[in-house]
Protein backbone atom coordinates (compact mmCIF):
# COMPACT_ATOMS: atom_id res chain seq x y z
CA UNK A 1 0.00 0.00 0.00
CA UNK A 2 2.32 2.76 -1.15
CA UNK A 3 0.31 4.37 -4.01
CA UNK A 4 0.44 7.91 -2.33
CA UNK A 5 4.19 7.50 -2.70
CA UNK A 6 4.41 7.56 1.37
CA UNK A 7 6.73 4.04 1.06
CA UNK A 8 6.30 0.66 1.18
CA UNK A 9 4.71 -0.88 4.08
CA UNK A 10 3.58 2.30 5.07
CA UNK A 11 -0.23 3.54 4.45
CA UNK A 12 -0.88 7.64 3.67
CA UNK A 13 -3.08 9.50 6.32
CA UNK A 14 -5.09 10.41 3.43
CA UNK A 15 -5.52 6.87 2.31
CA UNK A 16 -7.45 6.43 5.65
CA UNK A 17 -9.10 9.49 5.05
CA UNK A 18 -10.42 8.10 2.32
CA UNK A 19 -12.07 5.13 3.68
CA UNK A 20 -9.72 2.92 1.44
CA UNK A 21 -9.11 0.02 4.35
CA UNK A 22 -11.55 -1.40 6.42
CA UNK A 23 -12.84 -0.55 9.71
CA UNK A 24 -10.44 -2.33 12.16
CA UNK A 25 -7.69 -2.67 9.58
CA UNK A 26 -4.36 -3.25 10.78
CA UNK A 27 -2.53 0.20 9.42
CA UNK A 28 1.79 1.49 9.67
CA UNK A 29 2.02 5.13 9.09
CA UNK A 30 4.25 7.42 9.59
CA UNK A 31 5.11 11.46 9.21
CA UNK A 32 4.96 14.51 11.66
CA UNK A 33 3.40 15.24 14.72
CA UNK A 34 0.74 17.87 13.30
CA UNK A 35 -1.15 18.69 16.53
CA UNK A 36 -0.93 17.15 20.01
CA UNK A 37 -3.24 17.61 23.22
CA UNK A 38 -4.55 15.24 25.77
CA UNK A 39 -7.58 14.59 27.00
CA UNK A 40 -9.20 12.06 29.45
CA UNK A 41 -5.68 10.22 30.10
CA UNK A 42 -4.86 9.57 26.17
CA UNK A 43 -2.55 11.79 24.29
CA UNK A 44 -4.38 13.07 20.37
CA UNK A 45 -1.41 12.77 18.00
CA UNK A 46 -2.84 14.48 14.43
CA UNK A 47 0.14 12.59 12.22
CA UNK A 48 0.77 14.81 9.04
CA UNK A 49 2.56 13.21 5.81
CA UNK A 50 2.19 13.92 2.48
CA UNK A 51 -0.90 12.92 1.88
CA UNK A 52 -3.16 14.07 4.99
CA UNK A 53 -3.90 14.55 8.30
CA UNK A 54 -4.97 11.88 11.10
CA UNK A 55 -5.86 11.60 13.92
CA UNK A 56 -4.13 8.86 16.29
CA UNK A 57 -5.28 8.53 20.09
CA UNK A 58 -2.55 6.81 22.31
CA UNK A 59 -3.94 5.18 25.15
CA UNK A 60 -1.49 4.45 27.84
CA UNK A 61 -3.36 0.83 28.74
CA UNK A 62 -2.68 -0.30 24.82
CA UNK A 63 0.76 0.93 24.15
CA UNK A 64 2.56 0.65 27.51
CA UNK A 65 4.18 3.31 29.87
CA UNK A 66 7.27 3.50 27.37
CA UNK A 67 5.60 4.75 24.23
CA UNK A 68 3.04 6.71 26.34
CA UNK A 69 6.09 8.34 27.88
CA UNK A 70 8.17 9.04 24.49
CA UNK A 71 4.84 10.63 23.05
CA UNK A 72 4.13 12.74 26.04
CA UNK A 73 7.35 14.06 25.41
CA UNK A 74 7.43 14.52 22.30
CA UNK A 75 6.93 18.13 20.43
CA UNK A 76 4.70 19.23 17.66
CA UNK A 77 6.69 18.23 14.47
CA UNK A 78 8.75 15.63 15.76
CA UNK A 79 9.17 12.67 13.32
CA UNK A 80 7.17 9.44 13.96
CA UNK A 81 6.23 6.26 13.58
CA UNK A 82 2.97 4.59 14.83
CA UNK A 83 1.16 1.13 14.34
CA UNK A 84 -2.52 0.36 15.07
CA UNK A 85 -6.32 -0.09 13.75
CA UNK A 86 -8.30 1.86 11.40
CA UNK A 87 -11.56 2.73 12.73
CA UNK A 88 -14.03 5.14 12.01
CA UNK A 89 -14.54 7.86 14.91
CA UNK A 90 -16.98 10.60 14.09
CA UNK A 91 -15.50 12.59 16.71
CA UNK A 92 -12.08 12.88 14.57
CA UNK A 93 -11.33 15.26 11.80
CA UNK A 94 -12.22 13.55 8.39
CA UNK A 95 -14.03 10.42 10.32
CA UNK A 96 -11.58 8.12 10.82
CA UNK A 97 -8.69 7.82 13.43
CA UNK A 98 -5.69 5.68 14.56
CA UNK A 99 -5.85 3.45 17.61
CA UNK A 100 -2.27 2.99 18.52
CA UNK A 101 -0.79 -0.30 19.35
CA UNK A 102 2.68 0.55 19.01
CA UNK A 103 4.71 3.47 17.63
CA UNK A 104 8.53 5.59 18.23
CA UNK A 105 9.73 8.94 17.84
CA UNK A 106 11.94 8.90 14.60
CA UNK A 107 13.56 12.51 15.96
CA UNK A 108 12.64 14.81 18.04
CA UNK A 109 11.31 18.00 17.56
CA UNK A 110 12.43 21.62 19.69
CA UNK A 111 10.13 24.10 19.88
CA UNK A 112 8.13 24.59 16.85
CA UNK A 113 8.43 28.54 15.86
CA UNK A 114 4.78 28.68 14.27
CA UNK A 115 2.37 28.69 16.53
CA UNK A 116 -0.22 29.78 14.32
CA UNK A 117 -1.03 34.27 14.90
CA UNK A 118 1.97 34.89 13.19
CA UNK A 119 2.01 37.82 10.87
CA UNK A 120 3.26 37.63 7.11
CA UNK A 121 7.02 38.97 7.39
CA UNK A 122 7.30 36.02 9.89
CA UNK A 123 6.10 33.63 8.05
CA UNK A 124 8.43 34.66 5.14
CA UNK A 125 11.42 34.49 7.62
CA UNK A 126 10.39 30.68 8.86
CA UNK A 127 9.33 29.76 4.76
CA UNK A 128 11.28 26.48 5.21
CA UNK A 129 9.28 25.98 8.33
CA UNK A 130 5.88 27.04 6.82
CA UNK A 131 6.03 25.23 3.80
CA UNK A 132 5.13 21.84 5.84
CA UNK A 133 1.52 23.93 6.58
CA UNK A 134 -1.38 22.11 5.19
CA UNK A 135 -2.42 25.35 3.43
CA UNK A 136 1.04 25.51 1.40
CA UNK A 137 1.45 21.78 0.99
CA UNK A 138 -2.08 22.06 -0.75
CA UNK A 139 -1.21 24.75 -2.83
CA UNK A 140 2.09 23.34 -3.87
CA UNK A 141 -0.54 20.45 -5.24
CA UNK A 142 -2.00 22.47 -7.36
CA UNK A 143 0.77 23.84 -8.69
CA UNK A 144 1.91 20.72 -9.69
CA UNK A 145 -0.88 19.75 -11.13
CA UNK A 146 -1.01 22.65 -13.30
CA UNK A 147 2.29 22.28 -14.57
CA UNK A 148 1.53 18.57 -15.26
CA UNK A 149 -1.66 19.72 -17.08
CA UNK A 150 0.41 22.16 -19.27
CA UNK A 151 2.98 19.84 -20.29
CA UNK A 152 0.22 17.09 -21.07
CA UNK A 153 -1.91 19.50 -23.28
CA UNK A 154 1.32 20.19 -25.43
CA UNK A 155 2.49 16.05 -25.54
CA UNK A 156 -0.76 14.79 -26.56
CA UNK A 157 -0.84 16.91 -29.80
CA UNK A 158 3.24 16.41 -30.45
CA UNK A 159 4.79 19.87 -29.72
CA UNK A 160 8.43 19.58 -28.80
CA UNK A 161 10.03 20.89 -25.21
CA UNK A 162 12.77 22.97 -25.60
CA UNK A 163 15.60 23.89 -23.05
CA UNK A 164 16.45 27.78 -24.23
CA UNK A 165 19.05 29.60 -22.16
CA UNK A 166 18.93 31.59 -18.59
CA UNK A 167 22.09 33.30 -18.89
CA UNK A 168 21.34 35.68 -22.11
CA UNK A 169 23.19 38.50 -24.16
CA UNK A 170 19.78 40.70 -24.84
CA UNK A 171 17.09 41.78 -23.66
CA UNK A 172 13.09 40.98 -24.37
CA UNK A 173 11.03 42.71 -22.32
CA UNK A 174 12.67 45.98 -21.93
CA UNK A 175 15.81 47.51 -20.01
CA UNK A 176 14.12 48.57 -17.15
CA UNK A 177 13.58 44.86 -15.56
CA UNK A 178 16.50 43.24 -16.13
CA UNK A 179 19.12 41.62 -14.13
CA UNK A 180 22.32 42.26 -14.89
CA UNK A 181 24.96 39.76 -13.84
CA UNK A 182 28.74 39.02 -14.59
CA UNK A 183 29.57 36.31 -17.30
CA UNK A 184 33.60 36.66 -16.65
CA UNK A 185 33.84 39.62 -16.92
CA UNK A 186 30.80 40.76 -19.67
CA UNK A 187 27.89 41.98 -18.68
CA UNK A 188 24.92 39.50 -19.27
CA UNK A 189 21.29 39.61 -18.19
CA UNK A 190 19.06 36.90 -16.52
CA UNK A 191 16.69 35.58 -18.90
CA UNK A 192 12.82 38.05 -19.25
CA UNK A 193 11.68 35.74 -21.54
CA UNK A 194 12.58 32.78 -23.88
CA UNK A 195 10.57 34.01 -26.35
CA UNK A 196 13.63 35.03 -29.06
CA UNK A 197 15.09 31.55 -28.66
CA UNK A 198 12.17 29.24 -28.37
CA UNK A 199 11.55 31.50 -32.34
CA UNK A 200 14.76 30.26 -32.91
CA UNK A 201 13.79 26.46 -33.00
CA UNK A 202 10.78 26.63 -35.04
CA UNK A 203 13.13 26.72 -37.62
CA UNK A 204 14.16 23.42 -36.12
CA UNK A 205 10.55 21.99 -34.51
CA UNK A 206 7.76 23.98 -35.77
CA UNK A 207 5.78 23.56 -32.52
CA UNK A 208 7.91 23.93 -29.08
CA UNK A 209 6.97 24.47 -25.56
CA UNK A 210 9.68 25.79 -22.27
CA UNK A 211 9.09 25.90 -19.01
CA UNK A 212 11.92 28.21 -17.20
CA UNK A 213 12.33 30.45 -14.64
CA UNK A 214 12.34 34.05 -15.83
CA UNK A 215 13.62 37.36 -13.94
CA UNK A 216 12.22 40.74 -13.92
CA UNK A 217 13.92 43.50 -11.48
CA UNK A 218 10.82 45.01 -10.56
CA UNK A 219 10.81 47.16 -8.26
CA UNK A 220 7.59 47.99 -6.84
CA UNK A 221 6.19 45.32 -4.70
CA UNK A 222 2.71 44.01 -5.86
CA UNK A 223 0.32 40.94 -5.17
CA UNK A 224 1.28 39.76 -8.39
CA UNK A 225 4.84 40.52 -9.47
CA UNK A 226 7.44 38.38 -8.55
CA UNK A 227 11.01 39.12 -9.58
CA UNK A 228 11.88 35.16 -10.26
CA UNK A 229 8.56 33.46 -11.67
CA UNK A 230 7.69 30.22 -14.14
CA UNK A 231 7.47 30.66 -17.36
CA UNK A 232 5.38 28.85 -19.92
CA UNK A 233 6.14 29.73 -22.84
CA UNK A 234 5.03 28.17 -26.34
CA UNK A 235 5.94 29.06 -30.09
CA UNK A 236 4.19 28.01 -33.60
CA UNK A 237 5.58 28.34 -37.16
CA UNK A 238 2.30 28.95 -39.59
CA UNK A 239 -0.07 30.19 -36.94
CA UNK A 240 -1.16 33.85 -36.80
CA UNK A 241 -2.49 35.24 -33.92
CA UNK A 242 -5.97 33.81 -34.10
CA UNK A 243 -4.35 30.64 -34.18
CA UNK A 244 -2.55 31.46 -30.96
CA UNK A 245 -5.33 32.80 -29.05
CA UNK A 246 -7.31 29.36 -30.16
CA UNK A 247 -4.03 27.08 -28.97
CA UNK A 248 -4.14 29.19 -25.56
CA UNK A 249 -7.79 29.09 -25.22
CA UNK A 250 -7.87 25.04 -25.05
CA UNK A 251 -4.83 25.20 -22.72
CA UNK A 252 -6.49 26.95 -19.98
CA UNK A 253 -9.98 25.32 -20.33
CA UNK A 254 -7.63 21.66 -19.85
CA UNK A 255 -5.33 23.25 -17.40
CA UNK A 256 -8.50 24.34 -14.98
CA UNK A 257 -10.45 21.13 -15.74
CA UNK A 258 -7.63 18.77 -14.50
CA UNK A 259 -7.26 20.48 -11.51
CA UNK A 260 -11.10 20.17 -10.96
CA UNK A 261 -10.82 16.47 -11.60
CA UNK A 262 -7.57 15.76 -9.56
CA UNK A 263 -7.37 19.02 -6.73
CA UNK A 264 -11.22 19.31 -5.81
CA UNK A 265 -10.42 18.46 -2.34
CA UNK A 266 -7.26 21.22 -1.98
CA UNK A 267 -9.18 23.73 -3.97
CA UNK A 268 -12.14 23.50 -1.43
CA UNK A 269 -9.67 22.90 1.67
CA UNK A 270 -8.45 26.92 0.31
CA UNK A 271 -12.45 27.98 0.13
CA UNK A 272 -11.88 28.10 -3.46
CA UNK A 273 -15.28 28.63 -4.96
CA UNK A 274 -15.60 26.30 -7.49
CA UNK A 275 -18.22 26.99 -9.63
CA UNK A 276 -16.54 29.98 -11.39
CA UNK A 277 -13.98 27.36 -12.29
CA UNK A 278 -16.92 25.28 -13.76
CA UNK A 279 -17.77 28.42 -15.76
CA UNK A 280 -14.43 28.16 -17.56
CA UNK A 281 -15.33 26.86 -21.08
CA UNK A 282 -14.97 27.88 -24.77
CA UNK A 283 -15.12 30.44 -26.00
CA UNK A 284 -13.15 32.83 -24.17
CA UNK A 285 -14.83 36.57 -24.84
CA UNK A 286 -12.51 38.99 -26.83
CA UNK A 287 -12.17 42.66 -26.90
CA UNK A 288 -9.74 45.26 -28.85
CA UNK A 289 -7.57 47.63 -27.04
CA UNK A 290 -9.37 50.29 -28.08
CA UNK A 291 -12.87 48.77 -27.55
CA UNK A 292 -11.66 48.20 -23.71
CA UNK A 293 -10.13 51.82 -23.15
CA UNK A 294 -14.18 52.43 -24.44
CA UNK A 295 -15.62 50.20 -21.83
CA UNK A 296 -13.11 51.74 -18.82
CA UNK A 297 -14.72 54.89 -19.76
CA UNK A 298 -18.00 54.51 -19.64
CA UNK A 299 -17.49 53.41 -15.95
CA UNK A 300 -15.85 56.71 -15.25
CA UNK A 301 -12.08 55.56 -15.78
CA UNK A 302 -10.14 58.08 -16.75
CA UNK A 303 -7.79 56.87 -19.60
CA UNK A 304 -6.03 57.98 -22.72
CA UNK A 305 -5.98 56.00 -25.79
CA UNK A 306 -2.52 54.47 -26.26
CA UNK A 307 -1.55 54.11 -22.56
CA UNK A 308 -1.25 51.06 -20.86
CA UNK A 309 -3.65 49.15 -18.53
CA UNK A 310 -2.75 48.91 -15.15
CA UNK A 311 -3.83 46.83 -11.98
CA UNK A 312 -6.79 48.53 -11.29
CA UNK A 313 -7.70 48.85 -15.30
CA UNK A 314 -7.86 45.47 -15.28
CA UNK A 315 -9.19 44.79 -12.30
CA UNK A 316 -12.58 46.73 -13.38
CA UNK A 317 -12.33 45.32 -16.45
CA UNK A 318 -12.63 41.83 -15.48
CA UNK A 319 -15.83 42.50 -13.87
CA UNK A 320 -17.81 42.61 -16.43
CA UNK A 321 -16.67 38.83 -17.59
CA UNK A 322 -16.98 35.50 -15.31
CA UNK A 323 -14.45 33.51 -17.46
CA UNK A 324 -11.22 34.21 -18.96
CA UNK A 325 -11.15 37.03 -21.48
CA UNK A 326 -8.69 37.97 -24.25
CA UNK A 327 -8.03 42.16 -25.28
CA UNK A 328 -5.91 42.42 -28.67
CA UNK A 329 -4.97 44.67 -30.69
CA UNK A 330 -2.94 47.19 -28.44
CA UNK A 331 -0.62 50.56 -29.92
CA UNK A 332 2.58 50.16 -30.87
CA UNK A 333 3.96 51.68 -28.27
CA UNK A 334 2.81 49.81 -25.16
CA UNK A 335 4.27 47.09 -26.45
CA UNK A 336 7.35 44.70 -27.38
CA UNK A 337 9.29 45.41 -30.49
CA UNK A 338 8.96 41.29 -32.03
CA UNK A 339 4.94 41.70 -32.17
CA UNK A 340 3.89 41.75 -35.98
CA UNK A 341 2.02 45.38 -37.27
CA UNK A 342 -1.46 44.87 -38.23
CA UNK A 343 -2.33 44.92 -41.19
CA UNK A 344 -5.47 47.15 -41.22
CA UNK A 345 -3.60 50.14 -39.32
CA UNK A 346 -0.36 50.44 -38.81
CA UNK A 347 -0.57 52.17 -35.32
CA UNK A 348 -1.24 48.85 -34.15
CA UNK A 349 0.03 45.40 -33.47
CA UNK A 350 -1.21 41.78 -33.47
CA UNK A 351 -0.90 41.19 -29.65
CA UNK A 352 -3.34 39.48 -27.21
CA UNK A 353 -3.94 39.00 -23.49
CA UNK A 354 -5.91 37.08 -21.85
CA UNK A 355 -6.97 38.36 -18.78
CA UNK A 356 -8.29 35.92 -15.65
CA UNK A 357 -11.73 37.23 -13.89
CA UNK A 358 -12.77 37.96 -10.71
CA UNK A 359 -9.89 41.26 -10.45
CA UNK A 360 -7.13 38.79 -11.31
CA UNK A 361 -6.30 40.38 -14.65
CA UNK A 362 -3.55 39.56 -17.16
CA UNK A 363 -1.80 35.71 -17.25
CA UNK A 364 -1.08 35.47 -20.52
CA UNK A 365 0.60 37.78 -23.28
CA UNK A 366 1.14 36.76 -26.57
CA UNK A 367 1.48 38.09 -30.67
CA UNK A 368 1.89 37.34 -33.57
CA UNK A 369 5.85 37.90 -34.50
CA UNK A 370 6.98 40.90 -36.96
CA UNK A 371 8.33 38.46 -40.00
CA UNK A 372 9.63 41.77 -42.08
CA UNK A 373 13.64 42.13 -41.60
CA UNK A 374 12.95 45.54 -42.72
CA UNK A 375 10.22 46.55 -40.07
CA UNK A 376 11.66 44.55 -37.60
CA UNK A 377 15.20 46.37 -37.69
CA UNK A 378 13.15 50.01 -37.63
CA UNK A 379 11.32 48.85 -34.52
CA UNK A 380 14.76 47.66 -32.85
CA UNK A 381 16.28 50.82 -33.72
CA UNK A 382 13.03 52.72 -32.33
CA UNK A 383 13.41 51.45 -29.00
CA UNK A 384 16.79 52.09 -28.54
CA UNK A 385 18.35 48.83 -28.87
CA UNK A 386 21.34 48.03 -30.43
CA UNK A 387 20.85 45.74 -33.89
CA UNK A 388 24.28 43.87 -33.01
CA UNK A 389 22.84 42.26 -30.19
CA UNK A 390 20.23 41.23 -32.39
CA UNK A 391 22.04 39.45 -35.17
CA UNK A 392 20.72 35.99 -34.73
CA UNK A 393 17.33 37.31 -34.32
CA UNK A 394 17.16 39.44 -37.18
CA UNK A 395 18.88 36.66 -39.24
CA UNK A 396 15.47 34.42 -38.99
CA UNK A 397 14.08 36.71 -41.32
CA UNK A 398 17.04 36.85 -43.89
CA UNK A 399 16.75 32.15 -44.08
CA UNK A 400 13.10 31.91 -44.69
CA UNK A 401 10.57 33.42 -42.47
CA UNK A 402 7.69 32.52 -41.59
CA UNK A 403 4.46 33.64 -40.04
CA UNK A 404 4.62 32.71 -36.47
CA UNK A 405 2.83 33.25 -33.20
CA UNK A 406 3.58 32.28 -29.56
CA UNK A 407 2.67 33.07 -26.08
CA UNK A 408 4.32 33.36 -22.17
CA UNK A 409 2.18 32.50 -19.50
CA UNK A 410 3.06 32.87 -15.57
CA UNK A 411 2.33 29.69 -14.07
CA UNK A 412 2.24 31.66 -10.66
CA UNK A 413 -0.50 33.77 -11.96
CA UNK A 414 -2.65 30.75 -13.08
CA UNK A 415 -2.41 29.30 -9.80
CA UNK A 416 -3.14 32.65 -8.19
CA UNK A 417 -6.29 32.42 -9.96
CA UNK A 418 -7.10 28.72 -9.99
CA UNK A 419 -6.48 28.31 -6.15
CA UNK A 420 -8.18 31.74 -5.45
CA UNK A 421 -4.80 33.31 -3.37
CA UNK A 422 -5.11 36.77 -2.62
CA UNK A 423 -1.20 37.45 -3.11
CA UNK A 424 1.28 35.68 -5.61
CA UNK A 425 3.67 35.19 -3.52
CA UNK A 426 1.96 32.02 -2.16
CA UNK A 427 1.76 30.45 -5.47
CA UNK A 428 5.76 29.34 -5.01
CA UNK A 429 7.61 27.93 -2.32
CA UNK A 430 10.59 30.40 -2.03
CA UNK A 431 8.90 33.58 -3.54
CA UNK A 432 11.59 36.15 -4.91
CA UNK A 433 10.45 40.13 -4.58
CA UNK A 434 12.38 42.90 -3.65
CA UNK A 435 13.97 42.92 -0.21
CA UNK A 436 13.13 38.91 0.02
CA UNK A 437 16.13 36.81 -1.16
CA UNK A 438 16.01 34.25 1.65
CA UNK A 439 15.23 31.52 2.62
O1 LIG B 1 3.57 39.68 -20.87
P1 LIG B 1 4.99 39.21 -20.75
O2 LIG B 1 6.01 40.18 -20.32
O3 LIG B 1 5.35 38.56 -22.16
C1 LIG B 1 6.55 38.00 -22.48
O4 LIG B 1 7.49 37.87 -21.75
C2 LIG B 1 6.57 37.38 -23.85
N1 LIG B 1 7.93 37.43 -24.36
C3 LIG B 1 6.04 35.96 -23.74
C4 LIG B 1 6.02 35.24 -25.06
O5 LIG B 1 5.29 35.65 -25.96
N2 LIG B 1 6.75 34.14 -25.18
O6 LIG B 1 5.03 37.98 -19.73
C5 LIG B 1 4.23 36.85 -19.97
C6 LIG B 1 3.48 36.46 -18.70
C7 LIG B 1 2.52 37.54 -18.19
O7 LIG B 1 1.27 37.48 -18.87
C8 LIG B 1 2.38 37.17 -16.73
O8 LIG B 1 1.47 36.10 -16.56
C9 LIG B 1 3.77 36.64 -16.41
O9 LIG B 1 4.39 36.28 -17.63
N3 LIG B 1 4.59 37.65 -15.72
C10 LIG B 1 4.87 37.62 -14.41
N4 LIG B 1 4.50 36.77 -13.43
C11 LIG B 1 4.97 37.01 -12.18
N5 LIG B 1 5.78 38.05 -11.85
C12 LIG B 1 6.16 38.92 -12.81
N6 LIG B 1 6.97 39.93 -12.48
C13 LIG B 1 5.70 38.73 -14.15
N7 LIG B 1 5.90 39.39 -15.32
C14 LIG B 1 5.23 38.70 -16.25
MG1 LIG C 1 2.37 41.34 -20.65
Amino acid sequence: MSERGVGEGYVGAGEVLEGRLPEGNPARLRGWIHRKFVVGGKIFVRLRDSTGVLQCVIDRSRVGDEVYGAFEEAKRESSIVVEGTVHREPRAPGGWELRVTRGHVVWPSEDFPIRGKEGVEFLLDNRHLWLRSTRMRDILKIKHTVLGALREYYLERGWWEVTPPILTGSAVEGGATLFKVDYFGEPAYLSQSAQLYLEVLIYSLERVWAITPSFRAEKSRTRRHLSEYTHFEVEAAWMNMEDMMRVVEETVEHVVSRVLEDRRRELENLGRDTSALERVKRPFPRLTYTEAVERLRSKGVAMEWGEDFGADEEAALTRDFDRPFFVTLFPKQIKAFYMKEYEQDPRLVKGFDLLAPEGYGEIVGGSEREDSYEKLLARIREEGLDPKDYYWYLDLRRYGSVPHSGYGLGVERLVMWIAGLDHIRDATPFPRFRERLRP
